[in-house]
């Protein structure tokens, strides 16, 4: 595996840049704005290519480099389904597993910090955000913190992980890189208590400041989305109710990129084929499938996914790729679903 983590001086965040192997997928945790032109220049050298960036939680403390990240690279953004984020492009939820090409890591809600605090596990290390630090835990006191719930998520599920397992936390103001769930259950002092009662009460008398980029960087963090109103403006985009006057009319190929881990769990349009996006390059290219069906059929291509993120970038592409008549369903299957669009399962 490649593995780095990565330091932004500023905000004493940690990013963590993955992949399985030289030239393959690669995937960033936490990634920070200020820090992007890093992280490419990283993914290019070790010859990386990054598919997906996502964030533990929405932060606080700095902006988030998830929308730059998809600008520049056309990844997609990723965070728990409980983010007040407007749109990413897709949402985990606790059980699911975060996948690249060669790893899989386990996805478990862990509330407390914030509402929308998410932990990921590989066999011998875990991503903690900011609801386990070395020798601390996030604070709890604000974005819907919770003391209770994050004793829960602490003492529930991540100390009963193997002692052994590496933690990876979101920040640290000391120095500190790494530890294990055994050295945390033993010497980090804010678990050193006998209830939740007492763990609340430790919480409740932090009295700490506020950090000093909130009002900036939460409201920033909150817009991340692409700005699928340019594929609007440009003519390349369906409404959900427009989609659905179309469905079932033969000149019409819908193809879904989403993974089968949410089409299973969302459930799919009818009829529509499942091409995933990190395979939508080799399909519009020259004898791809998507470009035959486009170029031999007179079937026009309705792109969808999520929240419509993936799809835009699709349209996009496949414009790029000569493909004239490809648009997108605006807003994804959330907008469907809104617009009472059939589903099946
Ligand atoms: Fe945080």
């Amino acid at each position: 595996m490649i593995f780095r983590q990565l330091f932004d001086q500023v905000s004493s965040t940690y990013s963590y840049l993955l992949a399985s192997r030289p030239g393959g997928e690669a995937l960033i945790i936490d990634p920070v704005l200020e820090k992007v032109d890093r992280y490419l220049h990283l993914v290019k050298e070790l010859d990386l290519t990054l598919v997906k960036a996502v964030d533990t939680h929405l932060h606080a403390d700095h902006i988030t480099g998830l929308g730059a990240l998809r600008d520049h690279t056309h990844c997609i953004t990723v965070m728990g389904e409980q983010t007040k984020a407007d749109v990413i492009s897709m949402r985990l939820a606790d059980g699911d597993k975060l996948t690249i090409e060669g790893l899989a890591l386990d996805v478990i809600y862990t509330p407390g910090h914030t509402d929308d605090s998410y932990s990921f596990i590989l066999p011998d290390r875990v991503f903690t955000g900011d609801t386990l630090l070395i020798r601390g835990t996030g604070r709890t006191d604000f974005q819907n913190g919770d003391s209770r719930k994050q004793y829960e998520s602490i003492f529930g599920r991540l100390l009963k992980l193997p002692d052994a397992t590496l933690v990876y936390p979101a920040h640290d103001y000391k120095g500190d890189t790494v530890s294990t769930i055994g050295e945390e259950r033993a010497y980090n002092p804010r678990l050193q208590v006998k209830s939740v009662e007492e763990y609340v009460e430790l919480m409740n008398n932090l009295k700490l400041a506020n950090p000093k980029m909130m009002d900036v960087a939460v409201p920033a963090n909150m817009k991340v989305g692409l700005a699928q109103e340019e594929i609007a403006r440009r003519g390349w985009a369906l409404s959900a109710g427009k989609a659905i006057a179309l469905l079932g009319q033969p000149d019409i190929a819908l193809i879904d990129l989403r993974e089968r881990s949410e089409r299973e769990r969302h459930g799919t349009i009818p009829g529509s084929l499942h091409v995933p996006y990190p395979t939508l390059q080799e399909n519009i290219s020259a004898g791809g499938m998507l470009n035959e069906l486009a170029k031999s059929t007179s079937k026009r291509l309705l792109f969808y996914c999520a929240f419509g993120e993936r799809s835009a970038m699709a349209v996009q592409a496949a414009q790029d790729a000569g493909l004239a008549s490809a648009r997108h369903i605006q807003g994804g299957i959330d907008a469907w679903n809104k617009a009472n669009g059939p589903l099946e399962r």
